[in-house]
């Protein structure tokens, strides 16, 4: 386990049910040799009691901004400015709407106000009271001035048959988030100054997938004609891995489903290594939940029907010449796409096309169920197919976007970067659809 020697966090807890999950991770941070000092609204009190807060922390709990006591011990400002981050929540609708409007009606929103130091809300509510525009229009605020915004995740809420966008993520979630804005195990250089804002302004581009789990499919697909010959397809796996890459980068955590390539692993990703269709298939419907699925496979369209199990010796002339019979293979995008529950918020897909490019990629966006589709021309002359460069166009229900000619990093990193800016969209959708 990590350690954040030294390190001191402010947690704010806000007055909602998961509010009890911070007990959780007051107790992951002490593990992790974190100071943690609380702040509780006047609502948290309704949740978890300061005497069980404080037991954990071992350090006073603040509750009240009028408190003497507490201000002759340690004030306000001292309390925002003592700490490497401050940490809400369980972030409520009130809360998040007080923080967007600057307010300083108690000791929470006063800390939050004197603070020079990183952010970090984790929001839980009912899916509606987050949906709604004046919720999504303090996050928006929130997010323009530099605050990180974790989560919240789909799932069961704690009233009976509610269901959506609204749980706090889960506490190992807000572990990672908290590492990657305090930083890891620094005991020698803990005391070393950083220069302000080196660790937000990083992450202000690095964490807006965190939270978030994106699925990729990459490669091509090997279908068995015997165990030593099978049908494949010129797919190198490059783009796809750019997007793994990419979408790590961002802060998401990413499952890759690769077909036999030969390109390494991508750091901090993980990878579930397959063969045939069949296969991922299988593996990305395992990987499910996740929030955005990116199909950029070159799945065989056929396999043999029934591969021989001994090698096909060859016979004598043109009746020795074997005569495979082909069946179909599943479609792993159009499955998950058209998935009742479970299916990504954001499902995008490619059109690898030789003709036509747009109008077939316009037929497959309908006809698979894709949200978007990067659609790329793969004739031979094209250099696309097992190459390091691209030129794609974006098509999605509000038209098509054509992109320059660029490397395939670059189509990575502008795909998510795009599709971590729309995701809130697409969840919101979704969940109006469940
Ligand atoms: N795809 C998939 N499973 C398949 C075939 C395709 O998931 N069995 C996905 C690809 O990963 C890609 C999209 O569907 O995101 C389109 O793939 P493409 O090969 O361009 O289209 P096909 O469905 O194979 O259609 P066609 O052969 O007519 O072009």
């Amino acid at each position: 386990m990590k350690t954040f020697v030294a390190k001191r966090v402010v947690l704010i807890m806000g007055g909602g049910i998961a509010a009890y999950k911070c007990l959780d991770l007051i107790r992951r941070l002490r593990e992790r040799e974190v100071q943690v000092r609380v702040v509780m609204t006047a609502a948290a009190h309704h949740f978890v009691t300061p005497l069980s807060v404080g037991a954990l922390t071992n350090e006073r709990v603040f509750t009240n901004l009028f408190d003497l006591d507490d201000e002759r011990e340690i004030g306000h400002v001292r309390l925002a400015r003592d700490c490497d981050l401050i940490v809400v929540a369980p972030a409520t609708a009130d809360l998040l709407a007080r923080m967007a409007g600057g307010h300083a009606n108690d000791l929470a929103t006063s800390v939050l106000l004197a603070t020079d130091k990183p952010i970090l809300v984790v929001p839980a509510m009912n899916p509606h009271m987050w949906m709604n525009k004046a919720t999504q229009r303090n996050v928006a605020q929130l997010k323009a001035d530099g605050v990180h915004i974790l989560g919240p995740a789909i799932g069961e809420m704690a009233e009976r048959g509610e269901a959506g966008v609204g749980r706090l993520v889960e506490v190992p979630e807000i572990l990672m988030a908290v590492e990657r804005l305090i930083g890891g195990d620094q005991t020698a250089n803990a005391a070393a100054p950083r220069p302000p804002h080196d660790v937000s302004m990083a992450s202000q581009r690095q964490d807006v997938l965190t939270g978030r789990h994106v699925l990729i499919t990459a490669g091509p697909t090997h279908e068995p004609i015997d165990p030593v010959r099978y049908i494949a397809n010129r797919s190198s796996g490059k783009q796809g891995y750019a997007i793994a890459v990419a979408a790590a980068r961002l802060g998401a955590r990413v499952t890759l489903v690769s077909g036999p390539v030969s390109l390494p692993d991508p750091a901090g990703v993980d990878v579930v290594r397959v063969v045939t269709a069949a296969e991922m298939l299988e593996a990305a419907q395992a990987a499910l939940p996740a929030d955005i699925a990116v199909f950029a496979a070159a799945v065989a369209d056929w396999r043999v029907a029934k591969p021989k199990s001994e090698k096909i010796k060859k016979g004598r002339g043109e009746a020795g010449v074997p005569k495979l019979a082909l069946t179909e293979n599943p479609d792993i995008l159009k499955t998950i796409a058209h998935l009742k529950s479970r299916r990504p918020a954001l499902v995008i897909g490619f059109a690898a096309e030789t003709q036509t490019l747009v109008a077939h990629a316009r037929r497959k966006l309908k006809r698979k169920g894709a949200d978007w589709i990067v659609a790329n021309d793969v004739s031979p002359g094209t250099g696309i197919m097992g190459g390091d460069r691209n030129t794609v166009h974006l098509l999605s229900a509000a038209g098509i976007e054509s992109w320059p000619d660029m490397s395939k990093d670059k189509v990575a990193e502008r795909l998510m970067a795009r599709a971590a800016a729309d995701l809130s969209h697409y969840l919101t959708a979704r969940t109006a659809a469940e």
